[in-house]
């Protein structure tokens, strides 16, 4: 039994603290917001996020966050990605030195180009950071469906203690070194989200979709190799894997931003009717400024910077992909004639 502290009391927060409550873990759920800690702690259920599944007695929840940092075997990073820097700005005073700290949140801050474990790395004072990402909607952890994720670490003593405090019959652990590829594929994934889902709005077919998917996770590997990724991590649970739910998930806020946005809404009414945060839009800024840094072409990320932020029409955005210069699948591979 370890002690638990997730940070973020949202959807995936609240399956991870289920999940880890049933692990047998004495857990602590935080929250900044006081009406999610009441409403919690009230009705024992994350009513609005996942409603019917109810919290195990062993999860404390709180406003509290020198009792969720204090001596804690392992601190969960689960805020949506824009509150990452905050939270660890707030919470620095209470971590101890080597803390080991996992964010499973996905994004990129788009106003510094760093990864959410690069913004920990600086705020906490050398803590262990590892991420934990891969096909997950908290919807399916919280009602015990099967999933497999990917936790990466600087070293594999952390990577294993996090796989056996997470791992369970039902929520399986892979490991990996590459915490810089994870990271890029699980937050660029959710802006090729947005692109199948304004295929789907516009009415295209499912062979438009695996396209998207298919060269958007060839674009993300492009970005991620130059960044120090590894490519087999992105045909892995955090790249391919992860890209495959959310571009075909009815859960999928991003996913579901951009059907809207297919159907003729603006970027903003997309995301007022989603009512959550639609992490790809900042994560769409933050790729097309990393693409340009490292001059990797990014065509899917570019027209869907150029739709949400220019208000260039989806079709066509649609249509200027198509109809690009002619191009080889892989211009690494070579001809034998
Ligand atoms: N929902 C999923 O299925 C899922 C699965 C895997 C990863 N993730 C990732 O986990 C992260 C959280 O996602 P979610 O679905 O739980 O989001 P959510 O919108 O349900 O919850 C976000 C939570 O962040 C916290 N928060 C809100 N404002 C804050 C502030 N100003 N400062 C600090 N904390 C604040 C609150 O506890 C809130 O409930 C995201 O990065 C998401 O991509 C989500």
């Amino acid at each position: 039994m370890n002690k638990v502290s997730i940070l973020g009391a949202g959807s995936w927060g609240t399956a991870l603290a289920i999940l880890l409550a049933n692990n047998g873990h004495e857990v602590t759920l935080w929250s900044i917001l006081e009406a999610e800690v009441e409403m919690l702690n009230t009705h024992r259920e994350q009513i609005d996020k996942l409603p019917g599944v109810k919290l195990p007695a062993n999860i404390t929840i709180t406003t509290d966050l020198e009792v969720s940092c204090k001596d804690k075997d392992l601190i969960v990073f689960a805020v949506a990605s824009p509150y990452v820097r905050s939270t660890a700005k707030l919470a620095v005073p209470f971590i101890k030195e080597n803390q080991i700290v996992v964010n499973v949140a996905k994004g990129i801050e788009d106003s510094t180009l760093d990864t959410l474990s690069d913004i920990l790395n600086e705020e906490l004072n050398n803590a262990d950071v590892a991420v934990l990402s891969g096909p997950s909607h908290a919807e399916e952890v919280s009602h015990g469906i099967p999933t497999t994720v990917v936790v990466g670490a600087q070293s594999k003593a952390t990577a294993y203690f996090i796989q056996d405090i997470f791992m369970s019959e039902k929520f399986r652990v892979y490991t990996s070194p590459d915490i810089i590829g994870i990271e890029l594929g699980g937050s660029i994934k959710n802006v090729i989200a947005l692109a199948a889902g304004i295929a789907d709005g516009l009415g295209f077919g499912d062979n438009t979709k695996a396209a998207l998917m298919t060269r958007g996770i060839a674009e993300i590997s492009r970005l991620g190799i130059a960044m120090g990724g590894k490519i087999e991590t992105f045909a892995g649970l955090s790249g391919v894997g992860d890209l495959i739910v959310t571009c075909t998930s009815k859960h999928s806020r991003n996913r579901t931003a951009g059907y809207l946005i297919g159907k003729g809404y603006t970027m903003n009414e997309a995301m007022d009717e989603v009512k959550q945060i639609v992490e790809g839009v900042y994560s769409a800024k933050a790729a097309y400024a990393l693409a340009k840094k490292h001059d990797i072409p990014m065509p899917i990320v570019e027209q869907i910077n150029l739709v949400l932020f220019e208000n260039k029409p989806a079709k066509e955005a649609v249509d200027d992909l198509l109809t690009r210069d002619k191009r080889r699948e892989y211009s690494d591979l070579k001809w034998n004639k």
